[in-house]
């Protein structure tokens, strides 16, 4: 086991930047910033999901914050485990703050209680040769926010289902070990557990339901994700299809 990776001294907190991915990145390009730097916004106003949304976050009531990574010993093919590492320790912080068995992933790497979205993770990489350089691990966790904007699809929060409104920076510091572990298996590369465990917490896994895919919808079955991370659709008992996360949609 090496040494930890995050303290509590390689955590940066801002009252208002535009998003905290694009200020690691920032960083990582002008000074050396130590792998296990945190960036957390109080305020973040312009914060990205993926597919191009936005990541809407009102001030100083959740957790928006960037990790950096340097996983020099995966190679980019391999990536997707990195998005499964994460997610895990996640799902194993927000059920120990819930004690919800709620709590599951939906692919690629959703963070929902139930049919709501309580965390969204955006992960963004540089390459270098056959490495992945930096890492940048943006999480944005709804701790205490009540009102969500209409236009928001299921959002709910930590407070909405446990009724406690909570401390940031304490919650902040308690996630730490929940990352650090699952790193420590990423960087040993225990990839079986990871993807055993990801496919055991994994939303409508082995279930029956709508899928839009290419704007077609059909019904069909997750029966597992591919190597390079695709969804594997059953259709029927003879037809299996990859799904890139640009091609499907969940239909509810
Ligand atoms: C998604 O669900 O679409 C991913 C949302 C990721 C949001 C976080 S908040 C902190 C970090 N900075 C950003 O600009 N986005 C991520």
């Amino acid at each position: 086991m090496g040494m930890s990776i995050f303290n509590e001294n390689k955590i940066q907190v801002f009252e208002e930047i535009d998003s905290t991915n694009d200020l690691c990145y920032e960083l990582t390009k002008s000074d050396y910033i130590e792998e296990g730097t945190i960036i957390r916004a109080i305020n973040q106003i312009k914060g990205k999901g993926q597919k191009g949304n936005k990541w809407e976050s009102e001030n100083d009531k959740n957790l928006t914050f960037s990790i950096l990574l340097k996983p020099n010993q995966i190679q980019p093919a391999n990536q997707f485990i990195l998005n499964q590492a994460i997610s895990l320790s996640m799902i194993d912080f927000i059920k120990s703050i819930t004690k919800s068995d709620k709590i599951k992933i939906k692919w690629p790497n959703d963070i929902y209680f139930g049919e709501k979205k309580i965390a969204g993770i955006l992960i963004e990489t540089q390459i270098m040769g056959n490495q992945i350089e930096n890492a940048i691990i943006g999480i944005g966790l709804n701790v205490n926010q009540l009102d969500f904007k209409n236009h928001l699809p299921n959002p709910i929060s930590l407070k909405q289902i446990t009724q406690i409104d909570y401390n940031l920076d304490n919650l902040l510091i308690d996630f730490l070990p929940f990352i650090e572990l699952h790193i420590d298996q990423l960087y040993e590369k225990d990839f079986k557990n990871i993807e055993t465990i990801y496919m055991k917490n994994l939303l409508y896994f082995n279930y029956s339901k709508l899928y839009k895919v290419n704007n077609k919808i059909i019904n069909a079955k997750i029966v597992g994700i591919s190597k390079f991370g695709k969804l594997i659709l059953q259709i029927n008992s003879d037809i299996k299809i990859e799904c890139d996360f640009k091609e499907v949609e969940f239909i509810h």
